[in-house]
């Protein structure tokens, strides 16, 4: 049984608690805190990528459960950038004033990426938002947005992944969604030539 405590939590959301591993430094343990069916729906989604050989480029990947003293969790890929330090979601860089607009804007050159990504690979992400999706610094001069939350398996229709335009006009409301939700952070609204990222 794996042994967690407080010293490894990395952030809580409204569902799930985020540990380390305390054995292997690239993954994480989430915990659920209160009982939800997101974590299930997830897993299900998780299982589907995998099974349907889906790239993992700009989504955390998922090692399986696993036994723990606070109950069973879900091990993931644990976004961390060059120095060592967790990622930082794209909404705690927006609302954060000491971050420069050249900061942000280096991670909204990353929008349209992700955009191709999920419209390529057709991901339909139901919680796309800037709390769920982070920005990683992989070297001085590389950097990728990577989803960590927010993939839920549909229950809404048998042939939701059978047809292509169901599945696309999901994948397009979430974009919309997820766009609306960046349009609205002070930073853009207070700089409206960063508005060109996104679309
Ligand atoms: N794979 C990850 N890499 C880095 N940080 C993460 C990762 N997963 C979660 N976190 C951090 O933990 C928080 C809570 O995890 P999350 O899976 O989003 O829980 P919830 O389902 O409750 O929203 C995230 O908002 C993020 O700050
Ligand atoms: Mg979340």
């Amino acid at each position: 049984m794996l042994k967690l405590n407080e010293d490894l939590l990395v952030n809580k959301g409204t569902n799930r608690a985020c540990y380390k591993h305390p054995l292997e430094h690239n993954k994480c343990i989430k915990i659920d805190l209160i009982e939800n069916n997101e974590t299930k729906r997830e897993l299900k989604y998780y299982k589907k990528l995998i099974k349907d050989n889906t790239s993992f480029k700009m989504i955390s990947h998922y090692y399986g459960s696993i036994i723990t003293n606070l109950g069973k969790a879900e091990v993931f890929e644990l976004i961390k950038d060059y120095d060592g330090s967790v990622s930082k979601e794209i909404d705690q860089y927006m609302l954060d004033s000491s971050y420069s607009i050249e900061d942000i804007e280096e991670i909204l050159k990353n929008i349209s990426l992700l955009k191709k990504y999920l419209y390529e690979n057709k991901i339909y992400v139901k919680d796309l938002n800037p709390v769920n999706v982070v920005f990683q610094k992989i070297n001085t001069s590389t950097n990728r947005l990577v989803i960590i939350d927010g993939l839920a398996h549909s229950n809404y229709n048998p042939f939701f992944y059978k047809i292509d335009n169901l599945l696309l006009k999901k994948i397009n409301n979430s974009w919309k969604d997820f766009i609306n939700k960046l349009k609205n952070k002070q930073i853009i609204i207070l700089n409206p030539k960063l508005q060109k990222y996104l679309f």
